[in-house]
């Protein structure tokens, strides 16, 4: 159970993050996917992270400290083109920085958009992920603006795809951060992993 939710720090340099000395999630996705809005409803607190209708939000490394014990991060999106091409290869090396050298990190959470058909940059993304060794999981996103149906036609898609791709299919999730879908599933996995 997430009890306790509070803002800790925001970085453009992955070096001035807290000391690594607890455990560590981040969420990461294309931008908008709703990676903060997903944090919010996770944590119960509706603005713990700042969430827009405009993609490119969130510009910072933000750590959240969670029921005082471990690190929950929020980072930019990947693929926002509407930046230029300096600043967006400054978020890239921020966060390829970021997910291989930070050492609590014992989760990695791609946030991918089901009502979408696969994306070649989220399977692209995928795939630095697995040659990095960075430990990912897959969260299906905004559920509940389509039908069950497209949703499962969605991700099956996209399943088969980093099966082609990794030869396994990752551990996933399916969420909505409206009806709160999948947020006890998601927070135990998570429980989870902080706890090892
Ligand atoms: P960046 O910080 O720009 O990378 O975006 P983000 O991935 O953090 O997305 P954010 O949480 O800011 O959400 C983007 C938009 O999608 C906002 O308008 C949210 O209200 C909306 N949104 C996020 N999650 C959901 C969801 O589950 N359902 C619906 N209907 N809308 C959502
Ligand atoms: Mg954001």
């Amino acid at each position: 159970m997430i009890q306790k939710a509070q803002f800790v720090i925001s970085n453009s340099n992955p070096g001035n993050c807290p000391k690594p000395d607890r455990a560590e999630i981040a969420f990461i996705g294309r931008s908008n996917v709703g990676k903060s809005s997903l944090i919010n409803r996770i944590t119960g607190k509706s603005d713990l992270a700042k969430t827009s209708q405009k993609p490119g939000k969130t510009q910072l490394i933000n750590h959240f400290i969670i029921n005082d014990r471990w690190y929950l991060v929020d980072l930019p999106g990947y693929g926002f083109a509407k930046v230029n091409v300096k600043v967006k290869q400054g978020w890239e090396s921020m966060i390829s920085t970021y997910l291989t050298k930070r050492e609590n990190l014992c989760g990695v959470f791609v946030l991918i958009d089901s009502r979408l058909e696969p994306q070649k940059i989220d399977l692209e993304f995928l795939l630095w992920c697995g040659t990095e060794g960075v430990p990912a999981a897959l969260v299906f996103t905004k559920a509940d603006k389509q039908s069950k149906t497209k949703t499962d036609q969605n991700i099956r898609k996209f399943l088969k795809k980093t099966e082609e791709i990794f030869e396994e299919i990752p551990d996933y999730f399916v969420t909505s951060a409206e009806s709160g879908l999948g947020k006890d599933e998601l927070t135990a996995f998570i429980e989870e992993l902080v706890q090892e």
